[in-house]
């Protein structure tokens, strides 16, 4: 679930699929961390670098300490209150002080030389939960359910499953009401007799496994801890329960470690074709199905990878290709096209629409599609379509060599965190890790005789 959108607006009702709105960074989590490798490797070197703190009033949140990929010796990561003291005289002493130091800031715009805050390990997407915009319980006034005291006190209960939820933890199983099945049964119901004219092929060949793995039925709502747990035997991709908006930023964030931040909630039984905020069938419907597909989950990665620490203009221009793409994208399949945007695949109305004249069709480019307005709360006028996902994929990587940012960034699954690339040192290893994976396909060509 995540939002769109410029400054501090409120989020904008899109018909099934989500929202974004930018701002939240500038009023929350206010710390700066720091990333440096003293010059000496004598012991004590940290001591004499945290005396630099002390001489300038900066109380610190949070301190580890690693060994360095970049330079001989280890790597400090400290987590500044930036509130009380002179944070920047403290940088300029420890930058004369270290043989490698980089500021990551979620108060980047008020330093051009601070790289702005992203995650760099998946239980750092712990962060993003009470950061969220508005609870998922607060309703609009022309919310569906806005004057109805049951499904407001749902609502509130899942959006406290999110909020307390930690990475690593199951995800919470939920009873859903017979109310609430039968609203997912209508759904269901519909789509599953377009799926196999409109959606891609790799939607339909993931979605009988969903049903005999789990429990995509008419009278069952499947649980999010068994999708999750098929997506990661399928791709590594997990879903995530959020509490509400996330900032654009956040939620491409988790994309890069195949995190999709999902809601669990069902929209309002009185209106089951519409729903003012992405809900569990857009999300199981919609999204989950083509996170089992391998060249498709390696797609929306490369959107979050290029995502991270790229200034804002960017965010926004590829939470737009997201948007075409992830949300209303159409791919060509033979002769024919077809959909695999969760927007559409979770709309019946859209769904039938997307295929017939009436739509423009245009081929996808990131540099052209992520600057191309689109409606919010009626059918899109355009689509992209995409020769296949690989070739979305290539050109999005082509597309994120061009956001301007000091340092490359690599998903390192062991550890399952980023790798941020700045070094020649790391360079170096990362062609000795190609090199071995090379020698394995080599290897295997060989015995397949290829
Ligand atoms: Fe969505």
């Amino acid at each position: 679930m995540y939002e769109r959108q410029t400054s501090f607006e409120k989020p904008t009702r899109i018909d099934g699929t989500s929202y974004i709105v930018e701002g939240i960074d500038a009023q929350q989590a206010r710390n700066t961390c720091l990333l440096f490798s003293p010059k000496t490797e004598a012991s004590g070197a940290l001591a004499s670098m945290l005396k630099i703190f002390q001489k300038n009033n900066v109380n610190l949140v949070h301190i580890e300490s690693r060994s360095s990929t970049r330079v001989p010796g280890y790597e400090f990561f400290v987590e500044c209150d930036g509130k009380v003291g002179s944070l920047g005289s403290a940088i300029d002493d420890l930058k004369e002080n270290a043989s490698y130091f980089n500021v990551i800031s979620r108060d980047y715009k008020d330093n051009t030389s601070a790289v702005p805050w992203f995650p760099r390990r998946i239980r750092d997407l712990d962060r993003f939960a009470n950061q969220i915009l508005s609870y998922g319980s607060e309703l609009d006034s022309d919310h569906p359910g806005f004057t109805d005291p049951v499904y407001r006190a749902r609502r509130k209960y899942f959006a406290d499953i999110a909020y307390n939820y930690k990475h690593g933890e199951p995800l919470p199983k939920v009873d859903y009401t017979k109310e609430e099945i039968a609203t997912w049964g209508q759904i269901f119901r519909n789509l599953t007799k377009l799926y196999k004219t409109h959606a891609c092929r790799e939607y339909n060949h993931v979605f009988p496994l969903l049903v005999d793995n789990c429990g995509y039925r008419e009278d069952n709502i499947p649980q999010m801890e068994d999708v999750s747990n098929f997506l990661r035997d399928c791709t590594g991709f997990t879903l995530r329960p959020v509490a509400g908006l996330l900032s654009s930023r956040d939620f491409l964030a988790g994309l890069a470690f195949r995190v999709f931040h999902s809601t669990q909630y069902i929209r309002h039984p009185s209106k089951p074709m519409y729903t003012p905020e992405p809900d569990v069938c857009h999300e199981l419907l919609g999204h989950a199905p083509l996170f089992a597909d391998p060249a498709f989950a390696q797609f929306s990665q490369e959107i979050g990878l290029a995502s991270l620490g790229a200034p804002d203009d960017y965010i926004e221009k590829l939470a737009t290709i997201f948007w075409f793409t992830v949300e209303y994208g159409l791919c060509r399949q033979g002769n024919e096209i077809k959909a695999y945007g969760a927007g559409l695949l979770s709309s019946y109305a859209e769904l039938e629409y997307c295929l017939t004249d009436k739509p423009q069709l245009k081929t996808f480019d990131p540099s052209i599609t992520g600057v191309t307005k689109y409606p919010i709360t009626k059918f899109q006028e355009v689509y992209y379509v995409a020769d296949s996902f690989e070739s979305a994929k290539e050109k999005t990587i082509k597309f994120a060599n061009s956001i301007p940012r000091p340092f490359g960034v690599r998903y390192n699954p062991y550890t399952q965190s980023i790798d941020i690339l700045d070094s020649r040192f790391q360079i170096q290893n990362l062609m000795s890790i190609i090199g071995s994976e090379f020698q394995v396909l080599q290897n295997a060509m060989m015995k397949l005789k290829v």
